[in-house]
């Protein structure tokens, strides 16, 4: 069974990309694997030591809840079309979260818009797109 990892931002192109799968997913003689990743990017945050451990931990919970509803969006257009999936959100940077659940779930396919959420338009490639085809071995699919 393909295991096949989408990393979703709620952009257009990532949206195509589930859409990818879906289609992809009703033409496979197995079934596939899909996990739905979405990653919110800790903020910088300056002068720490002005903020407890406990305002710290409030705001880890509540990125992590935004990733969370973010996905169950998504999430929705795979439930109408009947497919299986596992929604994994989290926190912390985007492309080494993307790689690192590639190797802990034993992916075998990325599939990934071109561009995201960012607002320069003259690029063919996101950041996060370039960062992950440079890290990953494995099959990249590049939804524009
Ligand atoms: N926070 C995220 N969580 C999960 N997947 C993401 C995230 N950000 C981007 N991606 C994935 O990477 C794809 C390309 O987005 P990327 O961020 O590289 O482009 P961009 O937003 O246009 O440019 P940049 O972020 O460099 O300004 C998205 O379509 C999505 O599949
Ligand atoms: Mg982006």
């Amino acid at each position: 069974m393909h295991k096949v990892l989408v990393a979703f931002d709620g952009s257009k192109p990532s949206e195509r990309a589930v859409a990818y799968v879906i289609n992809l997913s009703a033409e496979m003689k197995q079934p596939l694997e899909i996990h739905l990743l979405n990653v919110q990017q800790e903020p910088v945050l300056f002068g720490e030591d002005y903020l407890s451990a406990d305002m710290i931990e409030e705001l880890g919970k509540s990125l992590l809840d935004k990733s969370g509803a973010l996905l169950k969006e998504a999430g929705k257009q795979l439930e109408q079309a009947d497919v299986v999936f596992t929604l994994h959100p989290a926190v912390g940077n985007i492309a080494e979260k993307i790689h690192g659940m590639v190797k802990d779930l034993g992916c075998d396919t990325i599939v990934m818009g071109t561009r995201g959420l960012g607002s320069f338009s003259g690029l063919l490639l996101g950041s996060v797109a370039t960062r992950v085809l440079h890290d990953v071995q494995i099959p990249v699919v590049l939804i524009k």
